[in-house]
């Protein structure tokens, strides 16, 4: 039972909302909103004259009271691009659960942030993501990968950012991502590797509900964990796309019943109904139930 899965099988990151940090407007909705987890935004949604006024603004968004039901990510400028720096320092004190760097393009990029976060004493649970969203990202997604199974690491998941690499590559938005499947399944691939949980990209169009509930379901058949949203409508559609259905979950629950069984203890492989079920399906049965009990917990399965 070690799948590299099984760090936080029961973690929900089924709708990861954007929020520019200088949206004071958008901060304050943040409490009202059903999305799992939040990535406060002091990159590419904030403009280079409004970064100190970013960080200052979301520093005190994030003193107040806050939700423990919400995971907090901080997207931080790249080290290299003059704001990044003083971000990571002022992360540390907003006490995220995550930082996302961006523009990943090598496991020297993750690295020198964790350098920092450990010489600055950041806690081993403050974590990172990376968002994979440039060429030599896609090309390096697995060596990037690694390095969240080495000591320290601290990688916990990745993002693939298809503005960004759309704009490097010339590869135009088409319905059904079609030539940006191949590079989101070899992100995925890495990311799953080393046991990582990847967030589909966002879907621009946030008033095309139809277009966005079809790449949530693309996303969820391509296995993503949940989606990177850019608006409050897009929050109810991912949490039931990213969810769970309840005819798996009954499913799950007979299969764990099954080899609770004394008469099935000792065994490997099992008749179901006529369905062979092995340990393994087990493995994959308590992993969703799990989640289907964080869902009830959370209250919104959608
Ligand atoms: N987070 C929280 N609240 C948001 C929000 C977000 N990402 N986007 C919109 N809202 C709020 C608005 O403030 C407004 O709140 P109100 O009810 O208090 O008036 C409400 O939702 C309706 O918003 P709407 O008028 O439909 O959109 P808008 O014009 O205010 O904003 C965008 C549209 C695209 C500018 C905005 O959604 C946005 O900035 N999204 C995130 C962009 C981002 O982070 N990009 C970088 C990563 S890809
Ligand atoms: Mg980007």
């Amino acid at each position: 039972m070690n799948s590299p899965r099984d760090h936080h099988p029961a973690r929900l990151r089924r709708s990861v909302l954007c929020v520019p940090a200088d949206n004071t407007r958008a901060l304050t909705k943040v409490a009202t909103l059903s999305c799992d987890a939040v990535i406060y935004d002091l990159e590419d949604a904030v403009l280079p004259d409004n970064k100190v006024l970013a960080r200052e603004t979301l520093a005190a968004h994030l003193a107040g009271e806050r939700r423990s039901d919400l995971e907090i990510v901080v997207r931080i400028n790249s080290l290299g691009s003059g704001f990044g720096e003083a971000d990571l320092a002022a992360v540390l004190d907003m006490a995220p659960d995550a930082v996302l760097v961006p523009k990943v393009e090598s496991p020297q990029d993750i690295q020198a942030v964790a350098d920092v976060l450990s010489e600055s004493d950041a806690p081993d649970r403050l974590r990172l993501w990376a968002m994979i969203e440039t060429p030599r990202g896609v090309l390096n997604a697995a060596a990037i990968a690694e390095t969240g199974r080495t000591r320290g690491g601290r990688l916990d998941c990745f993002v693939p950012g298809l503005n960004d690499l759309r704009k490097e590559t010339g590869v135009p938005a088409l319905p059904g991502r079609t030539y940006l499947v191949p590079w989101l399944m070899q992100i995925l691939l890495a990311a799953r590797g080393s046991g990582l949980d990847i967030i589909d990209a966002v879907f621009n169009d946030f008033r095309d509900a139809a277009g966005f509930e079809a790449e949530c379901r693309q996303g969820r058949a391509m296995g993503f964990d949940g989606k990177m949203l850019i608006h409050p409508a897009q929050i109810g559609p991912a949490n039931t796309h990213f969810g769970v259905e309840q005819g798996a979950v009954a499913e799950a629950r007979a299969i764990i019943h099954a080899f609770a069984l004394a008469e099935n203890a000792d065994k490997a492989v099992i008749n179901l109904n006529g369905l062979m079920v092995e340990r393994l399906h087990l493995e994959q049965a308590l992993r969703l139930a799990a989640r289907a009990d964080a869902i009830q917990r959370k209250g919104t399965n959608a």
